[in-house]
């Protein structure tokens, strides 16, 4: 056992004493602009009635959100951001704050005072630290510019509306092999002013691998959610074929360069064959021009259908 492993009973106990006063402190989580949870955590042993209790909330600032006073509702203490925001659940002691807003976030207190013929004496206490989250958006990946080249990309990945702040925004390129790779980029994040929610974005060159005629790009989002866990959030794939200059795709525009000059050879044939004709028959020369022109707008034709039956190799299939 090395010397880091040992541990006296003396630390034992502060550590005991550490996670006892962490547990008399309640945690509470709410997804923004949803309800909250604030409970009390009153056993009533003594069967006590809620007409001789004074209950309270407060909050770190000491404004009461919610007042129950001997039996009735007494809003008269009630600070006005918590004005109509609050229910108490009389079974569960717990008080329900709703439309939950990040600013919401920190420590609360429950208080019950006991009316005795003395006056009120504290009863009970429970303080409740409340986080709050939001679910980032899917990401969305947008193509910077419409430059195609078979070395890369430029794409931008963005989403918004989560708290708290994303831990890391990156592209995962999967190639038909099945490997994985991953560019991170820089991340921007900003901050809306009213709900305090953040948006993320990040833009990278993504290299496009040499060899790889099928490569599909998700934008990744690894964020904290609730009961401390890390969630990731992907985008819908955004598929990319890059160009390749393949031998198939080459060969029937080296077929129809044959195929023309064959035909501008037969045409040049004919032509002198029709030229010895030509003092017999003068107008049937004017057809053949008219035929020959007729083909070669043909040929044309069928060479503008090639063109962008390749560009359709690379296909951008962001579904
Ligand atoms: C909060 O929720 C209400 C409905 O409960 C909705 O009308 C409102 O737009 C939401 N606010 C935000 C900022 O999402
Ligand atoms: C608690 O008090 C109420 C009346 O205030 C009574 O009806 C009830 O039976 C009591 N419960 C216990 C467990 O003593
Ligand atoms: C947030 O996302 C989780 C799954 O990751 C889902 O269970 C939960 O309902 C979502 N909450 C809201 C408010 O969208
Ligand atoms: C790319 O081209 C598409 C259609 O051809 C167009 O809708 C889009 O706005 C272009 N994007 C850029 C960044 O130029
Ligand atoms: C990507 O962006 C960089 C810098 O903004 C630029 O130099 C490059 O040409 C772009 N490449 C493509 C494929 O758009
Ligand atoms: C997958 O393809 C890439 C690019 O061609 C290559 O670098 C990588 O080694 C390949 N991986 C496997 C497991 O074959
Ligand atoms: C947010 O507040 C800052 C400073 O208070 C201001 O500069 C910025 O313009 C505000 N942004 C929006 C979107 O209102
Ligand atoms: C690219 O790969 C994906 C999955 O690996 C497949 O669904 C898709 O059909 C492929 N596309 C092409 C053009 O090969």
């Amino acid at each position: 056992m090395g010397p880091g492993c040992t541990m006296g009973p003396g630390n034992i106990l502060i550590l005991m004493a550490l996670l006892h006063s962490g547990a008399a402190f309640l945690k509470s989580e709410a997804y923004f602009n949803e309800t909250a949870e604030l409970p009390c955590q009153f056993l009533n042993s003594q069967n006590l009635s809620l007409n001789e209790l004074v209950i309270f909330w407060q909050d770190q600032k000491k404004l009461v959100l919610y007042e129950f006073y001997l039996g009735k509702e007494n809003l008269n203490n009630v600070d006005p951001k918590y004005m109509q925001r609050t229910s108490f659940d009389q079974n569960s002691w717990t008080l329900r704050l709703h439309r939950a807003q990040i600013k919401d976030k920190g420590v609360y207190q429950c208080i019950i005072h006991h009316k005795s013929p003395t006056g009120l004496v504290p009863h009970h206490q429970k303080d409740t630290e409340l986080s709050l989250f939001a679910n980032f958006t899917e990401p969305e990946i947008v193509q910077m510019s419409n430059v195609t080249e078979n070395s890369g990309i430029n794409l931008t990945c963005s989403s918004g509306q989560g708290y708290p702040k994303a831990m890391k925004m990156y592209f995962l390129l999967k190639l038909e092999n099945s490997t994985e790779l991953e560019y991170e980029g820089v991340m921007q994040t900003s901050q809306d002013n009213g709900t305090e929610l953040y948006n993320v974005s990040i833009s990278s060159y993504v290299p496009l691998p040499d060899g790889v005629s099928n490569v599909t790009i998700f934008c990744v989002l690894k964020a904290k959610s609730m009961k401390s866990r890390e969630i990731e959030i992907c985008s819908k794939p955004f598929c990319r074929v890059p160009r390749q200059p393949s031998p198939i795709a080459h060969q029937p525009s080296w077929i129809i360069a044959v195929i023309l000059i064959f035909l501008i050879l037969c045409g040049m044939a004919c032509c002198l064959w029709k030229r010895k004709k030509k003092q017999r028959i003068v107008v049937s020369n004017k057809e053949t021009t008219r035929m020959e022109k007729d083909t070669n707008e043909e040929t044309e034709e069928r060479m503008k259908i090639y063109v962008p039956e390749r560009h359709d190799r690379e296909v951008q299939c962001a579904v």
